[in-house]
């Protein structure tokens, strides 16, 4: 009935959310608030590791791509299931460290890696910098020399391949700000560089196609674009590339027409491929990465709202106003990103009206969602926003010194805050 089964209706007719009546969630911790299904990230976890070990025998790592959803909690919880992170910046790197997360299970991603991120990078020990460009090679060659230690890394390819999904969340294409291009042969002119920099250890290669992405194909496609050019490799330079990363991308449902491949599927279909290649290239199996990030945590989020005014303007749109927006969720204002909204008090109701979901910024591209199927709503009702676990919290802003919500994290018929609500003075503390 709704976009994900950890979602229903109990008998007052409140939606419930694993179990938890999300009307007293958010009269107990206050609106907006976001809420996070514990079990079900856990589960999600063990799939994609299960899926691993069931049909790759070359050995691998899921690497839980945390800018989907990062703070403390969700690197303990990733840690407590075995699986391995992927990091984007000094401060998801840093927030990892600060729980202890195991430095060797971390891939460093970024385009425009700086000094002080390599640096701090280094004197962690991440398992691997995924070297996006010949300034970074040089640079972290530089520092580890100083350091007197080795970089273990990946080199990030774009191997041309145009996924099916939102022109601004592709990046696998050859019109890319990240990676070395394989065709024009740039890919191979960085094995080169890495291998003559004496203090960096060239362990294979990574790609990331895109987010929000419902096929198998383009997958298949990358995996054997990247086994063909770890055989060139080795054919030529007589250098053996060990490491393959195939990045995340696995889309979710948002709403009831999304129709997402069984991430089973993926890593069944993706494993005899590769294992396919490597026999008929005469490789030994690399050792695969996959870096799933909203797979795991977005189904698991939900975010509620308290509507605080509804305006009709016959005969052109009837706006519901909440206490929250952009600031919290810019998907929409990004990607005119779906979602299913609900009111929470009025689950069992049927959605029989159609509205536009407005924020509270001074901005009229503040909405979440346009003319959408809603219950009939009245100032004070609750608003529930599905599947909102990932890339909401983490791509939340101060606009209009707008302070975020809390998270807070339910799992066995209880609840409990893993990052609190700001202050006032959290969004003075900064300033002079
Ligand atoms: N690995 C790399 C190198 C990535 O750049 C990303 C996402 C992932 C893994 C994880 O992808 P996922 O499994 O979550 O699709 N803000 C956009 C999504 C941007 C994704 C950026 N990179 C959104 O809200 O849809």
């Amino acid at each position: 009935m709704f976009v994900s089964n950890n979602l229903s209706v109990n008998g007052k007719g409140h939606l419930t959310f694993a179990d938890m009546d999300t009307t007293e969630l958010a009269g107990r911790y206050g609106t907006p608030l976001y809420v996070m299904d514990e079990e079900m990230i856990r589960e999600n976890m063990r799939q994609f590791r299960s899926s691993m070990d069931n049909f790759y025998q070359g050995g691998g790592l899921v690497c839980y791509a945390s800018k989907a959803f990062s703070c403390k909690e969700i690197y303990r919880i990733a840690k407590a299931e075995g699986l391995g992170v992927d990091v984007v910046s000094i401060g998801e790197l840093y927030t990892a460290m600060s729980v202890n997360f195991p430095a060797e299970k971390i891939c460093y991603h970024g385009n425009n890696k700086t000094e002080e991120e390599l640096s701090l990078a280094l004197d962690y020990g991440v398992g691997w910098i995924v070297a996006d460009s010949f300034g970074e090679l040089e640079l972290l060659n530089r520092l580890a020399e100083n350091k007197g230690k080795q970089a273990k890394i990946l080199l990030r390819l774009t191997p041309g391949i145009e996924a099916h999904t939102h022109s601004f969340i592709q990046t696998g294409q050859i019109d890319s700000k990240f990676g070395f291009t394989i065709e024009f042969g740039t890919a191979k002119e960085a094995v080169r560089t890495a291998l003559s920099l004496p203090n960096l250890v060239l362990d294979g290669v990574h790609c990331h196609i895109g987010s929000q992405i419902f096929e198998i194909d383009p997958f298949v496609r990358a995996a054997e674009i990247l086994i063909g050019f770890i055989a060139d490799i080795r054919d030529t330079l007589g250098y053996d590339l060990k490491t393959m990363n195939l990045g995340g991308g696995f889309g979710i449902k948002y709403i009831p027409a999304d129709h997402p491949a069984a991430y089973q599927n993926y890593m069944r279909e993706v494993s005899e491929a590769v294992k396919g290649l490597a026999k008929e290239k005469k490789l030994s199996l690399p050792y695969i990465i996959i870096e799933p990030g909203r797979s795991i945590v977005g189904a698991a989020g939900i975010t509620l709202y308290q509507v605080g005014g509804v305006k009709e303007i016959p005969g052109i749109r009837k706006y519901v106003s909440i206490d929250g927006g952009m600031t919290d969720n810019p998907r929409y204002a990004l990607y005119e990103a779906d979602y299913e909204f609900i009111l929470a008090n009025k689950a069992s109701q049927d959605k029989n009206d159609t509205v536009t979901v407005a924020g509270r910024c001074c901005e009229s591209g503040d909405l979440l969602g346009k003319d959408v199927p809603l219950q009939q709503a009245e100032i004070g009702d609750i608003l529930a926003v599905c599947a909102t676990g990932a890339y909401n919290y983490s791509m939340a802003s101060h606009y209009n010194r707008v302070r975020k919500p809390a998270v807070v994290m339910v799992k066995d018929g209880t609840s409990r805050i893993v990052v609190r609500r700001e202050t006032l003075d959290d969004m003075i503390s900064c300033d002079i």
